[in-house]
């Protein structure tokens, strides 16, 4: 069967079974390495995206399900070679230890900001409540957080 999927402004055609996480299409067969594998559960949020800007866990997911939305992953949220400013507070703060939930804080902070552009610190909170960093710096995830709000 083949399914059209447009990931990051590309439309791609693809021989895959309809009920085959998103998450394995995006890293298998597109290549695009921001989304992680995790828990694999839709628990811990390294495998999120934006699916019509808003966030998805695609693990748990069948690519079926998102045939005819606009997917962005990390690696499309950078525009003519300028990160998007959740991208560039992550950096500034440095927020990363090891750095693998940080495809999940990035992006379910840019979810938050498509439709709350001053997210107050509790619904920030709210919004990184579902992510877990296992290296404990939630601390400077949350000062990232604060510094991508404008
Ligand atoms: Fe998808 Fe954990 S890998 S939520």
């Amino acid at each position: 069967m083949t399914l059209k999927l447009t990931v990051n402004g590309k439309r791609h055609e693809l021989s895959v079974p309809p009920q085959t996480p998103l998450l394995n299409v995006l890293r298998n067969d597109l290549a695009l390495n921001g989304p992680k594998y995790g828990c694999g559960l839709g628990e811990c949020g390294a495998c999120s995206v934006l699916i019509g800007g808003m966030i998805a866990r695609t693990c748990v997911l069948p690519v079926s399900a998102a045939v005819d939305h606009d997917i962005t992953t990390l690696d499309g949220l950078a525009q003519n070679g300028q990160l998007d400013p959740v991208q560039q507070a992550f950096i500034e703060a440095q927020a990363a230890q090891c750095g693998y939930c940080l495809n999940g804080m990035i992006m379910a902070i840019r979810a938050l900001l498509n439709h709350n552009e001053q997210p107050s610190t509790q619904q920030i909170r709210a919004a990184l409540e579902h992510n877990l960093c296992r290296c404990g710096t939630h601390v400077e995830i949350l000062q990232a957080a604060q510094r991508a709000v404008v």
